[in-house]
């Protein structure tokens, strides 16, 4: 018997099988007797079922859990918290926060996710993520490379602006020129003061609108966003652009709202995603070209050409 193809190989062999069985030149196996099998040891759920062993978890979880029919979230349904009308914002409380928030306090994150979704092009996170795009760079790169520039300057005072801020409200609550001082000789420029573009001559609508929002369209205890907006009385009153920025704003809400100081930086790293992705899609859409930067955007402040010596 020879197959046409390679695989044909298995069918053949099958064939040959059927045809020896049915000319009795072959009989079946017997079935193999399992006793005479080597016995395996238990696995380690049958030893566990049994009450013999403890295995020590390998990693603790306090937040969620997939071992029901679907994910709960600090132990709600998924789907339930959907029927029931609750919202993203409720879910990002839940997982970071392990609290199911109030109306009033989902409106508020809900919020400053929306508010700091976007920039534009020209920020820091967004510009890496469409220098990436136009490298033909697939979305979750591209998206990490712009996730890459959040950090101290740009997008990740977050968590430092509410953590000092807080640290304000409790060590110099009524000598904010102490703050400032304790501040430059322990940690340097306060997260969450100041702006490249945006000032008091130009201000920060976005700010501007959460502030007012917080303060007159709910009930917010709100002593570490007055705080900081103390400070920046300050610090506005020496450099104009030394306003209380996004990063500022945001940090001292959520420490208000009671979110713990290492879940403040997720906001504008969640928000800015969206963002993110849209410039991601946009440049795909416009099949955008590769960015090399013009020789007119460079300071090459380089030696002149020369002459490699001989090597000595
Ligand atoms: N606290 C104290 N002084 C400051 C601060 C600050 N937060 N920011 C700037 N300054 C001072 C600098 O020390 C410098 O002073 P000097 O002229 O006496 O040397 C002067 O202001 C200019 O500083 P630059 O760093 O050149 O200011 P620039 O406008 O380029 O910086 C930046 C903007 C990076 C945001 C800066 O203000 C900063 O580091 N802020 C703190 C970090 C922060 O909050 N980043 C988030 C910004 S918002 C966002 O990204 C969404
Ligand atoms: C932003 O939200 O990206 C900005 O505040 C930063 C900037 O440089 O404008």
């Amino acid at each position: 018997m020879v197959p046409e193809t390679f695989g044909g190989l298995s069918k053949a062999i099958k064939q040959v099988y059927q045809d020896l069985l049915k000319s009795g030149t072959i009989k079946p196996e017997a079935e193999i007797d399992e006793k005479i099998l080597p016995a395996l040891p238990p696995s380690v759920q049958e030893v566990m079922k049994q009450g013999e062993v403890i295995v020590e978890p390998l990693i603790r979880t306090t937040i969620s859990d997939d071992r029901g029919e679907e994910p709960r979230y600090v132990g709600y349904a998924a789907s339930e918290l959907c029927e029931k009308g609750y919202g993203i914002e409720d879910v990002i409380a839940l997982l970071w926060n392990k609290k199911l928030p109030t109306r009033e306090e989902s409106e508020i994150i809900k919020r400053i996710i929306m508010i700091s979704a976007d920039h534009g092009p020209a920020v820091s996170g967004a510009f890496g993520s469409i220098i990436a795009a136009c490298a033909g760079i697939d979305l979750p790169q591209a998206v990490s490379a712009g996730m890459t520039m959040i950090g101290p300057r740009f997008g990740g005072a977050v968590t430092n602006a509410g953590k000092y801020f807080k640290y304000g409200v409790k060590e110099y609550p009524n000598d904010i020129p102490g703050f400032l001082n304790w501040m430059k000789q322990n940690v340097g420029p306060v997260p969450g003061i100041g702006h490249r573009v945006k000032s008091l001559r130009n201000p920060d609508k976005r700010v501007k609108y959460l502030v007012e929002y917080v303060k007159t369209k709910t009930t917010l205890h709100t002593p570490c966003l007055d705080y900081a907006l103390n400070v920046e009385k300050i610090t506005t009153s020496k450099k104009d652009n030394l306003i209380l920025n996004v990063d500022g704003t945001i940090g001292c809400i959520l420490v208000d709202l009671d979110f713990p100081e290492y879940s403040l930086n997720g906001f504008f790293v969640l928000a800015r995603t969206i963002g993110m992705i849209g410039h991601w899609i946009d440049q795909n859409n416009q099949n955008s070209r590769l960015i090399r930067l013009y020789d007119y955007l460079i300071n090459y402040a380089v030696k002149d050409e020369r002459e490699v010596p001989d090597k000595r």
